[in-house]
């Protein structure tokens, strides 16, 4: 039994979440974090909104709202999205909590003290028409190190390497296409190259991760710069230093509050639980784990910066220093990144339309379709594609067709002939055989997800399912109906029955709402797959209150057979899945070209 910490992106409050944003973080972190508590480990799952910084202040601009107003809206749109489909979050909280901004600025300070922040005067990008700070994200030029035309002045998102937008050739304005006019301030740096030795060594020793994610980070390991972590702005965590504190032109940046909150969201969860220090076992215990689940966009954030400061403030860069008061940190066990999803071909874009939102396709939909098409098509370690033929296909063949028909025809079989679940007399080979493969589920699936292969898993997950599929055409347990073979009906069905609920063990991480419906048709009783819940909060430190995502996760199965005991009652079944007519491929394309 291990503590295992689940740190999974923050999206940003400012818009709906739509499906390629929870395909990225959302379902794969849900997935791996219940098959780790089924199997007994101590998880938790922690992330929010991330609220600070100029997507959320230019979106409030163009909504003519504040800052705090769109993220207050957005925060709450977000948490239902993801309720809807069903992630066990320990705490989802936000980043505009009293206890983020303090454990943020006991982070810049820790690293202060050790002498890794660096002031420095830059030249910063202003609008020469409203005399306004311009930000870096909303300047676009040619990036000066692959030469690609549209890199922005944080980042080019061809060679992935990041910028501060006076390096772009011939940069522009995204707003309103002015040519930027840079003029001289004071900022704030985080020494990056001191922590280049550290960094390598560390991603020496991670060789079981994604060999691409691995690849990426060592070579932006191989080119340090200072970064800068503040801004010229009025919306953000303001910088703990005297003469800083009280400017309200100058804040952290996003990407430095965002990553802390990993640690101040695991912090805040500790508070609420009634022990404060139950943080430290997840993030202080030598052999406690750290999995972060992102979208390739995030990896320089959570492999290359988040690290250094977590080593930093901890004093183990090149210059370095004592623990601040908190104590040392643990570096991330696994940067566990996923590709793109793209939508019919193209990328998601919500300006352009092409999109789905979650809670579109929630209303239209079941949450453990789109989970399963997740798991079983989605971006796990390539660029994959969302088409609602597929989709449709997915779920008819093989979620209503192989899964769904297989539990409906063997419960309603046995609940008419028995109005149980039947007595097994003895087994022949061939039954021993399917309970065997699925009993061996356990080991392969398991170790699959316990590795990230989510797609495989899912695979093997639903290898079992057609295996019983098969049993159930040869054996024929309808044929059986008289008197004298009526017995070995029931061994078939007992062995059938017995295969399903292990199946749906398997398959409880990837499909918990269908889990646990199968789970009650079997005749169980209580919680098989734990839900989260809203739960309306005040925050800790007399901000105000704001809704979080939270649930008690130490109940339901574990990943094991459990025996099904003969005599259990059997009602006749409903349908679990629900088959799609293919006419809602043409409406869903015509909604996407409209
Ligand atoms: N908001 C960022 C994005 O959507 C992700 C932040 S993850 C963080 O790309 F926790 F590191 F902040
Ligand atoms: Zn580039």
């Amino acid at each position: 039994m291990s503590h295992v910490l689940a740190a999974v992106a923050w999206p940003y409050a400012n818009g709906p979440r739509h499906i390629g944003h929870v395909s990225g973080f959302g379902v794969p972190s849900d997935v791996f974090s219940r098959y780790m508590r089924m199997s007994g480990h101590d998880v938790l799952m922690v992330s929010g909104t991330d609220e600070h910084g100029t997507p959320i202040q230019v979106q409030a601009d163009a909504e003519g709202v504040t800052p705090r107003e769109l993220a207050d809206r957005y925060n709450r749109v977000i948490v239902e999205d993801l309720h809807g489909l069903g992630l066990s979050y320990d705490l989802f909280t936000r980043t505009t909590t009293r206890n983020h901004y303090s454990v943020v600025q006991e982070l810049f300070k820790g690293l202060h003290d050790n002498g890794y922040i660096i002031a420095k005067t830059t030249l910063g990008a202003i609008s020469p028409s409203t005399g306004r700070t311009l930000p870096d994200r909303y300047i676009e030029g040619t990036c000066p190190i692959c030469g690609y035309g549209s890199a922005r002045g944080d980042q080019c998102d061809n060679c992935g390497n990041q910028l501060d937008p006076e390096q772009l050739i011939n940069p522009k304005s995204r707003i309103n296409g002015e040519v930027p006019e840079f003029v001289e301030t004071e900022h704030f740096f985080l020494d990056l190259p001191a922590f280049a030795e550290a960094l390598g060594k560390w991603l020496d020793t991670r060789d079981d991760w994604r060999p691409n994610v691995l690849k990426f980070s060592k070579n932006l390991v191989e080119d340090l710069q200072p970064r800068a972590i503040t801004r010229d702005l009025e919306w953000g965590v303001p910088i703990p230093l005297e003469g800083w504190e009280d400017r309200n032109d100058k804040r952290i940046y996003v990407w430095f509050d965002a990553v802390i909150g990993y640690l101040s969201a695991s912090i805040e969860w500790a508070r609420r639980s009634g022990d404060p220090e139950a943080w430290r076992k997840w993030w202080q215990d030598s052999d406690a784990l750290g999995y972060y689940f992102m979208g390739k966009d995030n990896i320089v954030f959570h492999s290359v910066i988040w690290p250094s400061l977590l080593l930093g403030y901890s004093g183990e860069g090149d210059k370095g220093g004592k623990p601040g008061s908190l104590g040392a940190l643990n570096l991330p066990t696994e940067v566990v990144s996923s590709e793109y999803l793209t939508m019919e071909g193209r990328k998601f874009s919500s300006s352009r339309k092409v999109v789905i939102y979650v809670r579109d396709f929630l209303e239209r939909y079941d949450a453990d379709a789109l989970r399963y098409f997740i798991a079983a098509a989605g971006p796990e370690s390539n660029d994959t594609d969302f088409t609602w033929a597929e989709f449709v296909r997915r779920n008819n063949d093989e979620l209503v067709a192989g899964w769904g028909n297989l539990v409906n025809r063997s419960v309603s079989m046995a609940a008419k002939n028995f109005g149980a679940v039947p007595e097994a007399g003895e087994l022949t080979e061939d039954d021993k055989a399917l309970l065997d493969v699925a009993r061996k589920g356990f080991d392969t699936v398991g170790e699959l997800l316990g590795k990230h292969r989510q797609k495989a898993a899912i695979g093997e997950a639903m290898r079992v399912v057609a295996e019983a599929n098969k049993y159930l055409s040869d054996q024929a347990p309808w044929k059986l109906k008289d008197e004298a073979t009526k017995p070995r009906m029931g061994t078939v069905l007992h062995v059938a029955l017995q295969v399903i609920s292990d199946a749906n063990t398997l398959l409880t991480p990837f499909l918990p709402h269908s889990a646990q419906k199968v789970f009650e048709l079997l005749g169980g009783v209580g919680v098989h797959a734990p839900m989260p819940s809203i739960v309306e909060v005040e925050d800790l430190d007399g901000g105000p209150s704001y809704p979080v995502l939270t649930g008690d996760y130490t109940v339901g199965a574990k990943w094991d057979s459990v025996p099904l005991v003969a005599g259990t009652p059997l009602a006749t079944p409903t349908p679990i899945f629900r088959k799609l007519d293919v006419s809602v491929i043409e409406e869903e394309l015509e909604r996407l070209a409209s």
